[in-house]
């Protein structure tokens, strides 16, 4: 595979949109990053999905076969190869000085994997938060990554992230221009997205923006009272018992033209996807 010539970012090029998806736990991120990832390749562009959650299930969701989804290497459990590149072991700390810009030019040749034309995806893995408290060995290595890849203007690189963004290094955050904040149309919900929100504003994202997910009647009155405030833009999904019926699977959605994939494909022009 000739993916990482193909991704490269050439300098000058300011490269495609890279979005991040977070929010509370079961709000709906990695049913939301795979609808992203599958309208983006069906409108032609080139997409990188990157699973970057300890459940690993992003795989799942874009379709792939789950006998092989099962299977898939997280760069994250290779701590050999995650030294090799930082000088730094994952969960031990500082060795010595560590490489703040690790050589990722391998990576997507080596974990990368092919979802169907134009659509690839890395399974970065999860980073749980570290006894040691420090995640700079991960962290230099996604970020590196995700500065390195995405070449064309109309790339898409989509990252299904970890619960909260507090695992998260200000060097993965600089990859990422927008970051969806997904919550429930519940005040809990809503309290997460919006601590969520401000980190990532700290973080220097440039777009911010709520997406209400599994909105019922009466659902965004009650939300808009619980506060959304300081968002760019706020985009409402509906429940959809077919995301439901089809899950983990949001492939077999595509062509149904239900409300969720119609509500995600609003969200795609609103992005200019
Ligand atoms: N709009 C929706 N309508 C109905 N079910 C949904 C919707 N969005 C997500 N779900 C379901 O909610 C559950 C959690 O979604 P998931 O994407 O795994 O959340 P997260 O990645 O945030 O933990 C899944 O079973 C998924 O199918
Ligand atoms: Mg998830």
């Amino acid at each position: 595979m000739d993916l990482a010539k193909q991704l490269r970012r050439r300098p000058g090029d300011r490269g495609g949109q890279r979005i991040l998806v977070a929010g509370k736990g079961g709000v709906g991120k990695t049913t939301l990053a795979a609808a992203l990832c599958l309208l983006g390749a069906e409108r032609g562009h080139r997409v990188l999905a990157v699973d970057q959650d300890a459940q690993q299930n992003l795989a799942f969701s874009l379709g792939y076969p789950k006998e092989r989804a099962a299977a898939l290497r997280s760069i994250i459990q290779d701590l050999d190869f995650i030294e090799e590149r930082t000088g730094a072991r994952p969960g031990q700390g500082w060795g010595g000085l560590m490489n703040l810009n690790p050589d990722v030019s391998d990576v997507a040749e080596r974990f990368g994997v092919r979802i169907s034309d134009g659509l690839y995806l890395l399974v970065m893995g999860g980073v749980a938060q570290a006894s040691t408290g420090c995640l700079c060995p991960e962290n230099a290595l996604l970020g590196a990554l995700v500065r390195f890849l995405n070449s064309r203007e109309d790339d898409l690189i989509v990252m299904d992230a970890q619960a909260g963004l507090e695992p998260f290094g200000r060097t993965v955050a600089e990859g990422f221009g927008t970051c969806l904040v997904v919550s429930e149309p519940t005040f809990n919900s809503l309290q997460v997205a919006g601590r969520v929100a401000q980190l990532s504003r700290q973080m220097g994202m440039r777009r911010v923006d709520l997406v209400l997910n599994k909105c019922e009647e009466g659902d965004i009155c009650k939300a808009r009272e619980s506060g959304w405030e300081g968002y760019d833009d706020v985009h409402v999904l509906p429940w959809d018992p077919s995301v439901r019926e089809n899950e983990p699977d949001v492939s077999r959605l595509l062509g149904t033209n239900g409300p969720y994939i119609e509500g995600v494909r609003r969200l795609t022009v609103s992005l200019a996807i």
